[in-house]
């Protein structure tokens, strides 16, 4: 049966629905991986997961390798990969609490190691990125979340920005403008690494509070941490949906 990767984000360090079958440390040619993967069942489905800021959470997004956790998951055999990701809510929409599947990416960030493709080549490639996610996976989530009774937004412009500092109000206006409705810090490169190892790759973002002056006062942890909380229970919710889908 197909393995499916799950990278879980901030607030899912551990899936601990996950009946686990083993753990593995590997290593790649860029390095490490954030964390060991952790094969294991859920529903008769077979997954990997992997924790993109570390066990414990201690990785910042700039600093993750986020080659060495795409290749890592291609080498264990995965055939899909689902990311789960807290963002910011910018459009009316995504309040915090919800879900959204996003069908598009726009990348702010500098200076992330972004390519397989640079070194010892014997031609340049260039990979279709037209449409960042796969629409299949995309709707497969959609459809487990909607069976799962939970409220999802089908679509959304995630804006990836360098972090770790959150944006200024300026900043997400001018994202707004550019047509992002979500902002999150490790979209990019993690969607396009895993194009590039022709994985096919899907993101459940989770709103954790409404984007640098989407809302009164300042944004806090404790209101991020407490809308992840009801957010990552849910995707996980979703998950189990997808692992009893055909
Ligand atoms: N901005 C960027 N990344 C985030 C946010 C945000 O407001 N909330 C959670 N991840």
């Amino acid at each position: 049966m197909s393995l499916t990767a799950i990278i879980g984000g901030t607030g899912l360090t551990r899936l601990e629905q996950l009946e686990i079958v083993r753990r593995e440390t590997l290593t790649t040619p860029y390095g490490p991986p954030s964390s060991a993967l952790t094969f294991g069942r859920l529903t008769g489905r077979d997954f990997v997961f992997l924790a993109r800021h570390g066990d414990p959470h201690t990785i910042p997004p700039h600093r993750i390798n986020y080659r060495a956790n795409l290749w890592a998951l291609e080498q264990a055999g995965a055939e899909s990969v689902i990311a789960a990701a807290a963002v910011g809510g910018i459009g009316a929409e995504m309040e915090p609490g919800r879900l959204a599947i996003p069908h598009q990416i726009i990348d702010y960030t500098w200076g992330r190691a972004g390519t397989f493709f640079e070194d010892g080549l014997d031609h340049v490639t260039h990979i279709d990125f037209t449409a960042p996610y796969s629409e299949d996976l995309r709707q497969k989530l959609i459809a487990s979340a909607r069976t799962a009774g939970l409220s999802v937004v089908d679509g959304g412009v995630y804006g990836c920005t360098q972090g770790p500092r959150l944006e200024t109000s300026a900043e997400i206006a001018r994202m707004e403008r550019d047509g992002c409705n979500l902002v999150g810090m490790t979209g990019m490169p993690e969607a396009a690494l895993a194009r590039e190892l022709e994985l096919p790759y899907a993101a459940c973002a989770i709103v954790a509070n409404w984007a640098a002056g989407k809302s009164e006062g300042e944004i806090t942890m404790a209101e991020i941490e407490r809308h992840l909380a009801r957010g990552m229970a849910d995707f996980v919710k979703l998950l189990t949906r997808y692992a009893e889908s055909p």
